[in-house]
């Protein structure tokens, strides 16, 4: 069996154009277009690709998108400060933190900042009032990632009620979010993690497996139930030969693109992956070009609520 492709990039492409109607008749009622601020401290390589597509999106859609950087050295409270300006900003209705900050900062550097943010204007969906709302199943803005893979899931039309769904690890902003979206659809949720006994034996009971690990190539067919539905969203640059020799077979495209530019994209879902599933996230065109649709429409969802009512 080969695992059917589920076209993250293609399903991104309708979500943002299904988005524009309410961009235009926002942009129209209130004489201005929804508008994020995008906050990045410091210069991580990957966080400075992530952070310019997110704002090249949702210009593209007609929104207002715009980047405040901090230096690498800024301190919490100086982070803090541009949160609360922004805060206060009413031309912006979604503020975005990029994660990771810089360790200069402090350990809980990232939870105060994302305390700091006004629920009404967390598009991230991180602040603990978004989480509530979540675990109550009353959603208003939810973090990202998952929220693309929900939808992923529902428009292909991929069953959950009753099914077993595995979600391989527990963070804040993918995998707690990610296991109770799946509950919310009627699943059997199981979140596994580091400290999980017989993984593998674990994750071969699920219809649907999320793998969000960060691990390059961790879940190996082994893992997964014949047909199942596999939600890679791990997104892990390898640079290094032996690793890219190790995990892709000679002659094939991986191994091409690693000749010709030094380094290639791999998930959390090791190849051997395809061969087992039913259905599979590649990396990349999966999961990623979701993640950034959903940016777009929780900033119009944070301006629409806005302009109703506070949070
Ligand atoms: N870093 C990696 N993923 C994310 C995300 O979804 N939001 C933010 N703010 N930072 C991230």
């Amino acid at each position: 069996m080969t695992a059917r492709r589920l076209d993250g990039t293609a399903w991104a492409a309708r979500l943002r154009a299904e988005l524009e109607p309410r961009v235009e008749r926002f942009t129209d009622l209130h004489g201005r277009p929804p508008g994020l601020a995008v906050v990045l401290a410091g210069s991580n390589p990957a966080s400075e690709i992530y952070v310019r597509n997110k704002i090249a999106t949702v210009a593209q859609h007609g929104c207002r998108g715009e980047l405040f950087r901090l230096p690498g050295t800024a301190s919490v409270d100086e982070a803090l400060a541009l949160v609360e300006r922004l805060n206060q900003d009413d031309d912006f209705d979604g503020i975005l933190v990029q994660s990771p900050l810089p360790e200069g900062m402090g350990e809980d550097a990232e939870q105060r900042v994302f305390d700091a943010v006004d629920p009404a204007k967390d598009v991230d969906g991180f602040h603990p009032v978004n989480v509530g709302r979540l675990v109550q199943k009353r959603p208003a803005l939810v973090a990202c990632t998952p929220l693309g893979c929900a939808e992923l899931l529902d428009r292909e039309g991929i069953p959950l009620r009753g099914k077993h769904a595995v979600v391989i690890g527990r963070s804040d902003i993918v995998g707690k979010p990610m296991a109770l979206l799946l509950l919310h659809r009627d699943a059997t949720v199981t979140i596994c993690h580091s400290r999980t006994v017989d993984l593998p034996a674990v994750c071969r009971t699920a219809d649907v497996l999320v793998a969000a690990i960060g691990r390059p190539g961790f879940v190996t067919a082994d893992f997964v139930k014949p047909g199942a539905t596999v939600i890679d969203v791990g997104i892990n640059r390898l640079a290094d030969e032996a690793e890219v020799q190790r995990l892709f077979p000679e002659g094939s495209a991986k191994r091409r693109q690693f000749a010709e530019k030094g380094s290639v994209l791999i998930g959390d879902v090791h190849p051997d992956v395809e061969a087992v599933a039913g259905a599979l996230t590649p990396v990349p065109g999966g999961v990623g070009p979701l993640t950034i649709a959903m940016v777009l429409r929780n900033t119009v969802t944070a301006a629409e609520l806005r302009a109703r009512a506070p949070i």
